[in-house]
């Protein structure tokens, strides 16, 4: 099944990014053209300037001071309110392009939840930190920043040019004639700079996983003593992206050389071309002075498109990084019925078999039955195939062939992402979240009485040491316990499991940390105080088995009840 997945993660087509690049512009684009609007005007006004310099030094040479001032005071003020308008457009733009970052990071954070937990277990933390953080800024930047970028310097290029032939084509063409040759270059130097900047992204993935993950088991580093160890890994893999960024480096360096020298030879044509013919007096100084500036005006454009093209090229290797959560494993939607408690009467494996790889079979034609408001316990040496009926039960699985469904008084129901809701699943690892106990336990279920989460913590075997803490359920716990014990940690995770109300509640090993005592009276009091809640518990410790009415045993690819 894993296999069939990564086939799918084949090379998607550039015109296919360019096309997802546009969609993800949706229900911006009237404030993106607006934004262009603002920076072509902006360009236009730039031009507008040295047009009227022109005139000033023409009419200061003919000794016109009236025309002088007064063309003076429009240049000044001409600059003021571009001055006022490209700040205006900065801070605009920032607003916009936050917005649109926050809303692209969403929506991708969203395809996360969206597809199916096997394809997404492929990833490592840090990669789909950067791809939801670092790949989403740079598809932002593009649609916000270098498309209206590049549609005014078009203006800018276009009119410049217009108004230069129309006082000496000459000029205007040899300002002009690397254009084409440089926009060339620069889209053969994007493709290749595409495939440079997908690696550089990758190497920012592993270093930034490496790092979670680093952090994550900071203890396991410190009591094995390798931290020299742990540091020298992060630094072949800083090492490795620094040297991955300076080849950029290079690569953008030689050919942007090669392009500078270009422009400098065609400003230094079309300005002793000018300057021969201010000696020659077929043109004023004034005149002169305007050529220069729209020669600057026709190959700064084309400047900036030649390092904005191969920008644009670039980020669709981003987008390709973002974009296969959306063209992989969606979960189905399907809509269950709506099932009420009272309706409920097994959980039924039918003939199931699973495997991850091909070769390798899980389970193989497993049958089982749970019926409502049974205690059962789950057992078998570990990897055998426990958290994978878990996952089966939680529809983060599908079966490989056979089924698995609840069955009603009214019919069955197939199980698929919509009837987790009448599951509670505690795994075994730590899944508290930062914040209070009690945002911990509200998670669960926003509206729970205070009531219900007495009960919940007082099943747990929890409530009194709670209520021993200077802050109560106050107390600030986290990702890193926020000093907690494990097994503290786990009686509030199952607690939270109990407020979350759900006619099923599944403890995987979620009791591992804590003492057959302690084990046995959370066993007891699920059975006492939540008789009709069905308790699908998978542990190690056989002295619990006496609490349970059913024992499974997992083995040999198939579960047998021993009880
Ligand atoms: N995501 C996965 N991809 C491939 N194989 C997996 C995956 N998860 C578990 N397995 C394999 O499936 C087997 C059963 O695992 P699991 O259900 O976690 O065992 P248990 O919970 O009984 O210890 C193991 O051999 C394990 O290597
Ligand atoms: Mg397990």
């Amino acid at each position: 099944m894993l296999k069939k997945i990564k086939e799918k993660l084949i090379q998607i087509s550039n015109k296919e990014l360019f096309k997802t690049l546009f969609s993800y512009s949706k229900g911006y684009r009237l404030k993106i053209l607006y934004i262009t609007i603002l920076r072509a005007v902006n360009s236009l006004a730039t031009i507008g300037v040295a047009l009227l310099t022109k005139n000033i030094i023409d009419s200061a040479i003919s000794k016109d001071l009236s025309s002088t001032y007064t063309l003076g005071a429009i240049v000044v003020v001409g600059l003021l309110l571009k001055l006022v308008l490209s700040k205006y457009t900065t801070v605009y733009s920032t607003k916009v392009s936050e917005t649109m970052f926050n809303d692209l990071q969403h929506k991708t954070i969203k395809t996360f939840y969206n597809n199916q937990w096997l394809f997404m277990s492929q990833f490592k933390t840090g990669d789909l930190i950067t791809r939801s953080s670092n790949d989403v800024s740079r598809i932002t930047g593009i649609l916000m920043g270098t498309f209206p970028t590049i549609v005014s310097l078009l203006v800018q290029l276009i009119t410049a040019f217009v108004i230069l032939s129309s006082y000496d084509q000459m000029i205007a063409f040899i300002a002009f004639i690397l254009g084409p040759a440089t926009v060339s270059i620069s889209w053969v130097l994007g493709h290749k700079l595409k495939e440079l900047q997908a690696v550089i992204q990758e190497s920012i993935s592993e270093l930034n996983s490496y790092i979670t993950e680093s952090i994550q088991n900071m203890d396991l580093i410190q009591s094995f003593d390798i931290k020299e160890d742990a540091l020298d890994k992060l630094k072949d893999l800083q090492d490795k992206k620094r040297n991955l960024v300076y080849k950029k480096a290079v690569f953008t360096a030689i050919t942007k050389g090669i392009i500078d020298f270009g422009f400098t030879i065609g400003f230094l044509g079309a300005t002793l071309l000018g300057a021969y013919k201010l000696y020659n007096g077929v043109i004023s100084f004034g005149t002169f002075t305007a050529f220069s500036q729209l020669v600057s005006h026709i190959q700064s454009p084309i400047y900036g498109l030649s390092k904005t093209i191969p920008s644009i090229i670039t980020v669709l290797s981003s987008v390709e990084r973002v974009i296969v959560f959306n063209e992989n494993s969606m979960e189905s939607q399907n809509t269950a019925p709506e099932l009420q408690q009272n309706e409920l009467m097994s959980l039924q494996f039918e003939d199931v078999s699973f495997y991850y790889l091909k070769d390798n079979i899980i389970l193989d034609q497993l049958n089982l039955s749970i019926n409502i408001g049974d205690k059962i316990a789950l057992i078998g040496t570990s990897g055998e195939g426990k958290t994978t009926i878990l996952r089966l039960v939680m529809a983060l699985l599908e079966p490989s062939s056979g089924a698995v469904k609840l069955n009603c008084i009214s019919g069955s129901v197939p199980i698929t992402s919509e009837t987790r809701k009448y599951f509670s699943y505690v795994p075994q690892k730590n899944s508290l979240f930062s914040g209070s106990i009690l945002d911990n336990l509200l998670l669960a279920n926003k509206n729970a009485s205070k009531e219900v989460i007495e009960k919940a913590l007082q099943t747990a075997c929890i409530y009194d040491f709670i209520m021993s803490l200077p802050n109560g359920v106050n107390t600030i716990v986290g990702e890193r316990l926020g000093g907690l014990s494990e097994g503290q940690a786990q009686r509030i995770c199952i607690a939270r499991a109990l407020v979350h109300n759900t006619p099923f509640l599944i403890l995987d090993e979620a009791t591992s940390a804590l003492d057959t005592e302690t084990e046995k009276c959370i066993v007891i009091n699920i059975s006492e105080n939540y008789s009709k809640k069905t308790l699908i518990v998978v542990t190690h410790k056989t002295e619990i088995l006496n609490y349970c009415n059913h024992i499974f045993k997992l083995d040999n690819k198939k579960t047998t009840k021993v009880r």
